[in-house]
């Protein structure tokens, strides 16, 4: 979910609506804002997109003052009663709130068994809760901080009062939120690109603190009263890095900006004498871990499998790669020395943030590779290697695929080096080569749009096989198609194929098979034989060198420990015109949300 708010000039109405048009990656099946001014508070409340909320709000309220919300469903289902915003039996409270109240049971048992409610949401117990503890405490400042002490869970929260227009009153634990300044008014946001138009000047949040915002200025308290001082920081992101100019979807261009991204990943990590530069506090822990596991989701675990193979070939170091919302459960035995890596597009994932706090707990170190420096994950793991992809805003993440995979790469070569390790290659040229390779790929469009109708035009499921790497490939592959075109597909070990779901192969079926490996590039070709056998529609993408007459695509030569990069690339163009094809939202796809901050 994401949340907006601002106080100060009479741009409360477009400032809301804009940043939650920012905002909708976080989710997008149901919004609400709330305005307050001399009338009382003005609501406005829908099921679906921000279009339509603009289309419900009232043009003609003026007001200086109001929150709003954009949501992506946990307690109960997208509707308009469940939308935020959330009021008070008597309307003097409004409230929005990003998160998961656990404990929301235990409250509503204990303190509002008398209270009518009006929607499903965990959220409606915290603005009910408000107006009861104020009608004893009969001061909203210390009925909030109270409040807050007695919810359990993830939240960012921020709430109006109509007795006090002059505040928006915040807090956080969990839930990332950010507060922005201006001159003549203030204002909250989920993340920074919702209000970059507004201003580059934020305050973090800790999980904890209780903010009260004011037209005039902004004061940060600890749930017992303490005041906080903290200096803000400048979003270097431009505004105009979010729109999406003359294309179509966010996607296309994102993968049109992954040749950009690497060159600008080279550039960052090299020194005057193009070496690799990683801070040196990161090369001890490098030298010094027996063992890194790597925890993510989606597609930066994807991006982790790949990163895995380079770490281990690369620096020689055993890695393990493992799905955040399985580790915290299931924790493997941990070596000695462990080092933990976490990739994270938005480093805000909750899954992933669950199991650096207990990693942290245990004293071992972290590092966040993310896009989003200034990240939860980011500020509170001990280092961070930044990605430098620039805003990524599609749903279906690609330029953050191939950026995490460049820096988990450029850290496995600097630890060769630091280890004393011999180097076949030099990275950054490498890494020059791929990005060269990846816009001959971008550049033929059109093939791969005709190619993704031969074979997606009917279907309803696909496969992609690959091995060893490839078969990492694979995986990010059947993602990308599943995750916005609805096609049901799986990316298998080519070997494995034959050890059961060969039972699912009828004529027609598309499998596309990945060829970038000389040691796998007989059996993997062996593999589309037997499901070509079977009916299958096979298609393979092989790589010059390896390649062999009637291969669907060719790509061009790159180090064979840096195919994923470029293997990558059709495997998104081809999911991509799949979306289209279908009139599917590609930059929304039903029932995801781009940054997920509920376990
Ligand atoms: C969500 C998104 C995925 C993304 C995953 C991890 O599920 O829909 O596209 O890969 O979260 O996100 P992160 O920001 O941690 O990389």
């Amino acid at each position: 979910c994401g949340i907006v708010g601002y106080i100060g000039t009479d741009k409360t109405r477009d400032v809301l609506l804009n940043g939650l048009e920012k905002l909708e990656y976080r989710g997008y099946d149901s919004a609400g804002i709330a305005m307050l001014n001399d009338e009382g508070v003005h609501l406005f409340k829908v099921k679906g997109r921000i279009q339509a909320l603009r289309d419900k709000v009232d043009n003609d309220v003026q007001s200086t003052m109001g929150i709003g919300h954009t949501r992506w469903a946990t307690h109960g289902e997208p509707s308009v009663e469940n939308a935020h915003p959330h009021q008070s039996t008597s309307g003097r409270f409004t409230l929005v709130h990003n998160g998961v109240i656990e404990n929301y049971y235990e409250l509503r048992d204990a303190y509002l068994k008398d209270i009518t409610l009006t929607s499903e949401t965990d959220t409606e117990i915290v603005v009910q809760l408000i107006e009861l503890v104020n009608n004893e405490e009969q001061d909203v400042m210390k009925t909030f901080r109270r409040v807050m002490g007695m919810l359990k869970g993830s939240y960012a929260i921020a709430l109006i009062d109509k007795e006090n227009p002059d505040m928006i009153y915040v807090s956080k634990n969990r839930s990332p939120l950010l507060v922005g300044l201006g001159e003549d008014f203030n204002l909250v946001a989920s993340d920074a690109i919702a209000t970059l138009k507004e201003t580059n000047t934020y305050l973090e949040i800790e999980d904890g603190e209780v903010v009260l915002v004011k037209p005039a200025g902004v004061t940060i308290e600890k749930l017992d009263g303490t005041v906080v001082t903290r200096e803000p920081y400048i979003v270097e992101t431009d505004a105009a890095d979010t729109e999406k100019g003359t294309y179509d979807y966010f996607m296309l261009k994102e993968i049109d900006e992954q040749p950009f991204v690497i060159r600008k990943i080279i550039q960052h990590y090299q020194d005057e004498e193009n070496n690799i530069k990683v801070e040196q506090a990161i090369r001890t822990e490098m030298a010094e871990a027996d063992r890194i596991y790597i925890v993510a989701a989606g597609t930066s675990y994807n991006a982790g499998l790949v990163g895995k193979q380079v770490l281990e070939n690369v620096a020689g170091i055993p890695v393990e790669v493992h799905i955040a919302s399985e580790f915290s459960y299931n924790m493997p035995l941990l070596s000695e020395k462990p080092l933990f890596i976490f990739i994270s597009q938005s480093g805000e994932t909750a899954d992933s943030r669950s199991v650096l706090v207990k990693t942290q707990a245990m004293g071992y170190p972290s590092i966040t590779v993310t896009n989003v420096p200034g990240s939860t994950l980011s500020r509170e793991a001990d280092y961070t290697l930044p990605l430098y992809a620039g805003p990524e805003i599609a749903v279906a993440s690609t330029k953050a695929y191939t950026a995490q995979i460049a820096v988990l790469t450029i850290l496995a070569v600097d630890t060769a080096v630091a280890k004393g390790l011999p180097l076949e290659f030099d990275p950054l040229q490498e890494l020059a080569i791929v990005a060269n390779a990846m816009e001959t790929l971008t550049d033929q469009k059109e093939t791969f749009e005709q190619m993704s109708l031969d074979l997606f035009k009917d279907t309803r499921n696909a496969f992609y096989i690959g091995r060893g790497v490839d078969y990492y490939v694979v995986q990010e592959a059947s993602l990308k198609l599943k995750e916005i075109s609805y096609i049901q597909a799986e990316g298998f070990a080519g070997g494995e194929l034959k050890h059961g779901t060969i039972a699912l192969i009828e004529d027609g079926t598309p499998v596309i098979a990945i060829a970038t490996q000389e040691n796998v590039n007989y059996s993997i070709r062996g593999n589309v034989q037997e499901v070509a056998a079977r009916g299958a529609n096979t298609c393979i993408v092989s790589m010059e060198g390896l390649d062999q007459p009637g291969d669907t695509v060719v790509l061009p030569h790159v180090h064979s420990l840096l195919t994923p990069l470029v293997s990558v690339v059709p495997m998104q163009l081809l999911a991509y015109y799949a979306a289209v094809q279908r009139d599917c939202d590609v930059d929304k796809p039903r029932n995801l949300a781009k940054s997920v901050t509920v376990e």
